[in-house]
């Protein structure tokens, strides 16, 4: 997001800034509700948000076809049947302090020529994922997700297996659809992970991940096992009007049998909202579930109907959210942890503190200049003020994110606290750590030699874009790294575990608590299955720094077979032809070259990748080449949702193949790859005549079918 003030913005930034606007919350919208899996905070997003909303005030006439402001959540994922939704499943407006309170009741007044007080109910907004059920002559016959607010999933047979959701209603209007939202309790949520880490599963980064992943499981059986609660908070279509206001509608719902939020209460204007909003909040740390702020709305459903919807929310509602939270502690030590590439990262130890609800123990200090005081250019942060062990500190916490050390209290510093010195040499292998110029990272030299990186780089090896091991994940890896019966210190290791395994005799891994002859047996088959690789995928599972998966695939593309790439890297030393054909390729500059250069040249990182790949059988990367795969310098715009990739790889692949990837249409674009719920770059397209094909065209035009 650009810091720029709105108002000193020219037409051309404007646009420029909503476009970025625009595909970045696309981006977040997609990892949030259709991957479950948050790329940035509550907070960040509605900044982003709020400045989308800021630009386009200014500039009325450039807001996008596409702009986030007229969009509610993602579109569905793959695997689920859809359902239209009778009627929209929108989103929220939101406020952020006692001001946008007070201006969304005059807004409302207004609206409505209403000169006196109006009443409104309040309810805790629950952090979960919202659900819509159909009710058919008293019979539950739908659930669907909200997806983008048209079109949802089919959850219908999960949803049954949720005991806070009636199968059956006595007395209910003959068509109605409940809506409310799924969550999952916080000590329901620890169990859950408790059970998924002992079973090896997936752990759930926080209740609302938890409540999606769990709902939104092909296999109903899993959804039943997984202790999900619904909240009633609305309702869609209607046959019969459940009652005259907000409130008797919910308490009509609550007599149905639904389970309705104890904490909502009917205002009559926004002081109460406001004392109800500061009740709430006190409450929010011993709830037992999350909650991210407090809705309003008007509470006649007479107003409600004329007050009508703008193009993504109701005007009668709004939820006024709780701030990022903040908590003062003392700072009890600094940690220094050491990443896969050897990067020095400091870690706050802090005397336990509940930050909303949550004990934070540890909190991100970035690097050493953010413990100096100073930002990557040396300007100073925070005034200037450096963070010493001892000191009375700020931790900050804003949504999933890791917390982070904000602010310290310079008046709190004991006398004798002394700066914090960083150190120049590892604390895990006690080999140098260099800072390279223009690094802000200080980063240990020790490479295989260095524990910490040693793990890193197994936990790297075996991850889903790399040789990606069913059974084998990060918590297993690192089990065997400290393993004393079947050690595995590097990539090599993991290939020789079944030779090694038999000859343990009564020590064998079928033997020990919670593996058995099955798990044993499988794991060895998975490991196995994994011993023929494509080039790419073992380019980027050797975890060299600044080889991607992008950068894997350029050169896996280039070289083609690993004799040849090995056979060329060994080689290329700066003057080299070698070197220069390296340097040549499209993509790959001087930092990758030396980067990967000195991996290769480096005896011990040698010989611990020949003999990884003694075990391998690494397969040729057989892609076309640019000049005449049949996107070679084309302009390529993707839009809607792609179903068997991300957008990332798509575009990666595209770049690959020569094509050059816009964001929007535009009289330059030579082809659209529309996917379900393309919109208005589709009649852009149509308009210009692009060429518009599918996503199962684009990957047979590829030739990747
Ligand atoms: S009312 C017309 N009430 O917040 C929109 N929503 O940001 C009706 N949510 O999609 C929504 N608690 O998933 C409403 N008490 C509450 C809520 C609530 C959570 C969620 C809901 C909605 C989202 C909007």
């Amino acid at each position: 997001m650009s810091d720029k003030a709105v108002e000193h913005l020219s037409e051309a930034e404007a646009r420029a800034e909503l476009a970025r606007l625009s595909a970045g919350l696309a981006d977040a919208n997609r990892a949030y509700h259709t991957l479950d899996a948050p790329e940035i905070s509550d907070a960040e997003y509605d900044a982003l948000k709020r400045r989308n909303a800021v630009i386009e005030a200014r500039f009325p006439a450039l807001v996008r076809d596409d702009s986030p402001s007229r969009q509610v959540g993602a579109a569905v994922a793959d695997g689920f049947g859809k359902i239209a939704h009778q009627v929209r499943m929108l989103s929220l407006e939101n406020a952020f302090d006692d001001a946008d309170v007070a201006d969304f009741d005059d807004r409302v007044r207004k609206y409505l020529n209403h000169a006196g007080a109006l009443a409104y109910t309040a309810e805790p907004k629950i952090d979960g994922l919202s659900l819509s059920l159909r009710y058919e002559a008293g019979q539950l016959v739908q659930a669907a997700t909200r997806g983008d607010g048209e079109v949802g999933e089919n959850v219908t047979d999960n949803a049954r297996t949720i005991a806070d959701i009636p199968h059956s209603l006595h007395g209910a209007p003959k068509l109605l659809e409940v809506r409310g939202e799924v969550y999952m309790s916080h000590a329901d949520f620890a169990a859950l992970n408790q059970r998924q880490m002992q079973a090896g599963d997936k752990i759930f980064a926080n209740p609302r991940n938890a409540a999606a992943g769990s709902l939104r499981q092909l296999d109903a059986g899993i959804t039943a096992s997984r202790p999900l609660r619904f909240f009633a908070y609305g309702w869609g279509a209607v046959s019969d009007a459940l009652a005259a206001t907000q409130f008797d509608a919910i308490a009509r719902l609550a007599a149905l049998g639904f389970q309705t939020n104890p904490l909502t209460v009917l205002c009559d204007g926004p002081d109460a909202m406001l004392a109800q909003y500061r009740a709430i909040e006190a409450q929010r740390a011993t709830l037992g579930y999350d909650i991210d702020g407090v809705v309003y709305k008007v509470n006649d459903l007479a107003l409600q109907a004329r007050l009508g919807f703008r193009s993504a929310t109701p005007r009668w509602a709004i939820a006024h959210k709780f701030p990022a939270e903040l908590a003062w502690t003392e700072l009890l030590g600094i940690d220094i942890q050491v990443g896969r590439t050897g990067a020095l990262s400091p870690v706050a130890r802090l005397r336990p503190v509940t930050v909303g609800g949550v004990v934070v123990s540890n909190a991100t200090l970035h690097n050493e200049d953010y413990i100096a005081g100073r930002d990557a250019k040396g300007n100073p942060i925070r005034g200037g003020k450096d963070i010493r062990v001892g000191d009375w500190v700020q931790v900050y916490r804003a949504g999933d994110v890791i917390p982070k050390v904000a602010d310290v209290d310079l008046t709190r510093r004991k006398n004798d606290a002394q700066p914090y010195v960083f150190p120049n040499e590892c604390p895990e292998c006690g080999s140098p750590a260099l800072r390279e110029a223009g690094d802000a990272v200080r980063r240990c030299t020790g490479g295989l030699i260095c524990p910490a990186q040693a793990v890193e780089r197994l936990r790297h090896f075996v991850s889903r874009h790399a040789f990606d091991i069913e059974g084998l994940g990060a918590k297993q890896v690192e089990m065997f790294f400290h393993d004393t019966d079947l050690p595995v210190k590097t990539p090599a290791d993991i290939f020789t575990l079944a030779a090694r395994d038999a000859a343990n005799g009564l020590r064998r891994l079928k033997n020990r608590d919670g593996f058995g002859e099955t798990s044993s047996a499988k794991l060895f088959a998975a490991i196995d299955a994994k011993r023929a690789i494509p080039l790419d995928r073992l380019l980027f599972a050797l975890g060299i720094r600044h080889v991607g998966e992008v950068a894997a695939q350029i050169l896996a593309r280039h070289y083609g077979t690993w004799e040849g790439f090995e056979a060329a890297i060994t080689h290329a030393l700066p003057g080299t032809d070698a070197w220069n054909e390296l340097l040549a390729i499209d993509g790959v500059g001087q930092t990758l070259a030396e980067s990967l250069t000195a991996a290769f040249q480096n005896p011990a990182e040698r010989a611990a990748i020949d003999a990884l790949v003694a075990h391998l059988t690494v397969q040729p990367v057989v892609w076309k080449a640019v000049s005449d795969s049949p996107v070679a310098g084309k302009t390529v715009v993707f839009t809607g949702t792609l179903e068997k990739m991300t957008r990332a790889e798509a575009k990666a692949r595209a770049e690959a193949l020569g094509a050059k990837v816009a964001g929007s249409v535009s009289a330059k674009t030579d082809l659209l790859v529309a996917g379900p719920g393309a919109g208005s770059k589709a009649k852009e397209a149509a308009r210009l005549g692009v060429q518009t094909i599918d996503e199962d065209g684009w990957l047979a035009l590829i030739g990747a079918t």
